[in-house]
C-alpha cells in the first residue's frame, strides 16, 4: 500500500459527526504512534498547523511542545491569538519566539522577491532548529501536511518555502491530517472548538506580509501593510464577506505620490487593494464589491494608516496578474 495515498474507502469529512469520528480515530492512532515520547510542532496559527496542535493536545497533552516563530511578517493580532488560544485556553506548552529583529535585519535592503522568500524560509528553519536543539528528548516532529501538499498539483505547493531540518534533527514525522483536503481540515478544526477566524481563514503565504511590502522591506512601510490589511479585514467582516471572498489583502509599493491632508501637501505611499475569487488559485477573478464599501475602506485607510495618502484597487484578473504582487 502506498502510505501517501488517501485510502479509497475514506469518506469525505463534511459533517460534525464525521469530524468527531475522524478525531476519535486519530486520537487513538496518535497515542499509539507517539506512546510516551515527546513531539515538536511549528505552530504558525494557520488552519493546518492549528488543527494538528489541537489534535495533539487532546491526544498527548504535555508531551507536545509547540514553537510559534514571530518573523515580523504576520498579520495584526496573529501572534497574540496563537498565544491566547493555545497557551491560555488549551494549556499547550508553547514557546513563543520573537524573531522580528532577526528577520527584518536579514531582509534589510533585499528587493528581489525570490531572494526575500529564500531568506525568510532559511531563517525560519534556522530559528526553529535552534529552538529544537534546546529541547531534550524530542522524538517526533508533527506537521500540518494536507493532501494537496502530497499531490503536489496545486500552485501553492510550489511556493512552499520551508525546506527540511538539518540532519542532526532527524525526527520521525507525525502527520495526522495528511489525507485531508482543506475543507475537511476546516470541518475538523470547527469540531475541535477552534475559533472561526482561525478555522475559516483565507490563505496566507508563508513569507507573509513580506511579499506585500514590495521591494526592500522597511519597518514603516511594513506597518502600513499590516495596518491597512487589518482595516480591510475588519471592513470585509462587517460587510459579511468573510469566507465569501477567497483572498483579500493590501500591498504597499515602494513609490510615493503627492496628496493633500488637512490642507497640507503630502508625499506618501499608496495602498493597493487586491480581492479575488478562485477555485484553485491557478486563475482568479477580481471580486465585485459594492462601491459604498470601497469608498468606506478608502476613507479609513487614508485617514488611519500612517504614511499613506492614496488607495488603488487592483482590478487585474489572473492571468495576467498573479494574486500576490511578488
Ligand atoms: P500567486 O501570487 O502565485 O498566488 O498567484 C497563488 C496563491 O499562492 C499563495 N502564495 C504563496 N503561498 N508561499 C506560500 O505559502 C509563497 O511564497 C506564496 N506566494 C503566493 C498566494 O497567497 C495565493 O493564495
Amino acid at each position: 500500500m502506498n502510505e501517501n495515498k488517501r485510502p479509497e474507502t475514506m469518506q469525505r469529512i463534511t459533517t460534525p459527526a464525521l469530524a468527531e469520528a475522524f478525531i476519535a480515530e486519530q486520537l487513538e492512532a496518535l497515542r499509539k504512534q507517539i506512546g510516551g515520547n515527546k513531539v515538536l510542532l511549528a505552530l504558525s496559527g494557520g488552519v493546518d498547523s492549528s488543527v494538528v496542535a489541537a489534535l495533539l493536545i487532546k491526544a498527548v497533552g504535555s508531551q507536545l511542545t509547540c514553537v510559534h516563530v514571530n518573523h515580523g511578517l504576520l498579520r495584526k493580532g496573529e501572534p497574540e491569538q496563537v498565544i491566547k488560544v493555545f497557551r491560555e485556553e488549551l494549556g499547550a506548552n508553547l514557546i513563543y519566539v520573537d524573531a522580528v529583529d532577526r528577520f527584518l535585519d536579514k531582509l534589510a535592503g533585499v528587493a528581489d522577491p525570490e531572494k526575500k522568500r529564500k531568506i525568510i524560509g532559511k531563517e525560519f528553519i534556522d530559528v526553529f532548529a535552534e529552538e529544537a536543539r534546546k529541547l531534550d528528548g524530542i522524538r517526533f516532529l508533527a506537521q500540518g501536511t494536507i493532501y494537496p501538499d502530497i499531490l503536489e498539483s496545486g500552485p501553492v505547493k510550489s511556493h512552499h518555502n520551508v525546506g527540511g531540518l538539518p540532519e542532526d534533527l532527524n525526527f520521525e514525522l507525525v502527520e495526522p491530517v495528511k489525507f485531508l483536503y482543506k475543507d475537511e481540515v476546516r470541518v475538523v478544526g470547527k469540531a475541535l472548538g477552534l475559533p472561526d477566524n482561525m478555522v475559516y481563514r483565507q490563505p496566507f503565504p508563508g513569507p507573509g506580509l513580506g511579499v506585500r511590502c514590495v521591494g526592500a522591506i522597511t519597518r514603516d512601510r511594513l506597518e502600513a501593510v499590516r495596518e491597512s490589511d487589518a482595516i480591510l479585514r475588519e471592513e470585509f467582516a462587517l460587510a459579511g464577506l468573510e469566507g465569501k471572498v477567497w483572498q483579500y489583502f493590501t500591498i504597499v509599493p515602494d513609490f510615493k505620490s503627492t496628496g493633500i491632508t488637512d490642507g497640507l501637501r503630502t508625499y506618501d505611499w499608496p495602498v493597493v487593494i487586491r480581492a479575488v475569487n478562485t477555485v484553485d488559485a491557478v486563475t482568479a477573478e477580481v471580486a465585485e464589491l459594492p462601491f459604498s464599501l470601497v469608498q468606506k475602506i478608502v476613507k479609513r485607510i487614508t485617514a488611519e494608516v500612517k504614511g499613506v495618502n492614496r488607495v488603488l484597487w487592483d482590478v487585474t484578473p489572473k492571468p495576467s496578474g498573479t494574486i500576490e504582487w511578488e
